[in-house]
């Protein structure tokens, strides 16, 4: 049976279902590759510093480089009784090369090895989230150009408010991303400084060189305090916090696709290819993807308050909970980035349907908003007009007509300022055309959004 790294003081073996309940290989194993690349930073800095020689290192760097390579085509397969990827690898290393495998940990602890471990995995998980993230809004961005002049309601409340272009519709969503990605920009700052030369937490009496290291990964910086270096997790909590509103922004996309999709609003079609059918219903078609994705919102919440949770009261410096990071963060990057490259996708395969949408909108009582304004640029208060209308619309309901079906002398019995160009503002194209303030849903604003929206892709 293997030696745990830290066996030597014990006398008697660790317990096999103590061992077996503390291990995370089947987890951290996901971290191979970033093990192996901060290995090697550290084992070459070692040698450029005379702490081991460069034979020694040059057979370590190759060991490790094989090892990477077995892990990848699966002939080395990970073991539970290993404790964690870091002791996998260390093992294998002393199969491969012998004695001087033990030089690899010199001037290093786990602690600042698994802190490098999941800055690397960070970093490579903010960038492809990034690119996923800008994906989706090229998406968006050929969505509100497609649908620029095609004419949806804008709704507050879930009640039909103002006809808006489609296209501003889309690019509202364009916004949020893109303060997202800003987000993720912001965070790498904080992710890609590198812990290694912490050592447990005290740093080392050995002459390491923790700038060396960190160029060698790619890190812009070097940790400060080597006991915030191994014990801190905020970078973690960040990244899923940063998920959490990518999903919370998905989630309420998706549930527009869903009730635009269903029969009652009927505003939007999703292509077969991304649609499911019950095993029951034969009629039906389901949004089964967007729903997904706002399922999938729920477990990425669930690791953020995990992982704020698993942080609060625990004392300095590195404490075992810390191990508990792992199912949490994997989940939520893996989730977050599957669901923003696959609601990409969704979104392809959806159409507006725009001929029924031209008819809805026609002459729905959304043109009030319309009638009110009309009586301000004729000097009434807005407050009176706002009343005016507000009875012309009880009048609607109540006679079953619509705000253009009403004639110019039933205006006039409720305002004088009635003309007949009453009729040219109560079309859905000219309301949205006469929209006149920066970043509004007129067509022509829409189109300057676009060129704006461009620029940042
Ligand atoms: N597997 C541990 C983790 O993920 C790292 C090992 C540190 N263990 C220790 N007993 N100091 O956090």
């Amino acid at each position: 049976k293997k030696e745990l790294l830290w066996q030597s003081r014990f006398s008697e073996p660790f317990d096999r279902d103590a061992l077996r309940f503390s291990s995370s290989v089947h987890v951290d194993k996901a971290l191979f590759r970033e093990d192996i690349e901060g290995s090697t930073a550290h084992v070459t800095m070692l040698a450029e510093e005379g702490i081991i020689s460069v034979e020694e290192s040059g057979q370590i760097i190759r060991g490790l480089r094989e090892i990477g390579a077995e892990l990848e085509a699966g002939d080395l397969v990970p073991h539970w009784e290993d404790e964690d990827i870091h002791t996998v690898i260390e093992n294998r290393l002393k199969e491969k090369i012998g004695a001087a495998a033990g030089k690899i940990h010199s001037g290093r602890s786990r602690n600042d090895q698994v802190a490098t471990d999941t800055r690397l995995y960070l970093r490579r998980q903010i960038r492809t989230l990034g690119t996923a993230l800008q994906g989706l809004q090229k998406t968006l961005v050929s969505k509100a150009e497609t649908y620029r002049e095609t004419i949806i309601f804008g709704y507050t409340h879930l009640q039909r408010a103002q006809p808006i272009s489609a296209g501003h519709y889309y690019l509202a969503y364009f916004n949020m991303f893109r303060r997202d990605r800003d987000r993720l920009t912001d965070l790498l700052k904080r992710v890609n400084i590198s812990p290694l030369g912490a050592a447990a937490f005290a740093g080392s009496t050995l002459p390491l060189n923790p700038a060396r290291s960190a160029e060698l990964l790619d890190f812009d910086g070097v940790f400060s305090n080597s006991i915030d270096a191994v014990s801190d997790r905020d970078t973690v909590i960040e990244f899923i916090s940063v998920c959490s509103m990518v999903m919370m922004h998905l989630s309420r996309f998706a549930e527009d696709l869903i009730l635009w999709s269903s029969y009652e609003f009927g505003y939007l079609e999703i292509s077969d290819a991304f649609a499911t059918g019950s095993s029951l219903m034969p009629q039906k078609k389901n949004a089964d993807i967007a729903e997904l994705v706002r399922g999938k919102t729920g477990r990425v919440y669930g690791s953020l308050i995990t992982m704020l949770t698993i942080m609060k009261g625990l004392p300095l410096s590195y404490n075992r909970d810390m191990q508990e990071d792992k199912p949490p963060l994997f989940d939520t990057a893996e989730t977050t980035i599957e669901s923003v490259s696959i609601f990409g996708k969704l979104l392809e395969h959806t159409a507006l349907k725009e001929e029924r949408l031209a008819k809805l909108t026609a002459d729905d009582l959304s043109l009030a908003t319309e009638i009110a304004e009309y009586l301000v640029k004729k000097q009434l208060p807005f407050r009176d007009a706002h009343r005016v209308t507000g009875r012309i619309v009880s009048h609607c309901l109540m006679s079953g007509t619509t705000l253009p079906g009403i004639t110019l002398d039933v205006y006039k019995t409720f305002s004088e300022l009635f003309e007949s160009d009453i009729y040219a503002a109560l079309k859905p194209e000219a309301s949205i055309k006469a929209k006149k303030t920066h970043g509004s849903c007129s067509f022509d604003s829409v189109a300057i959004q676009l060129e704006e929206a461009k620029k940042l892709l």
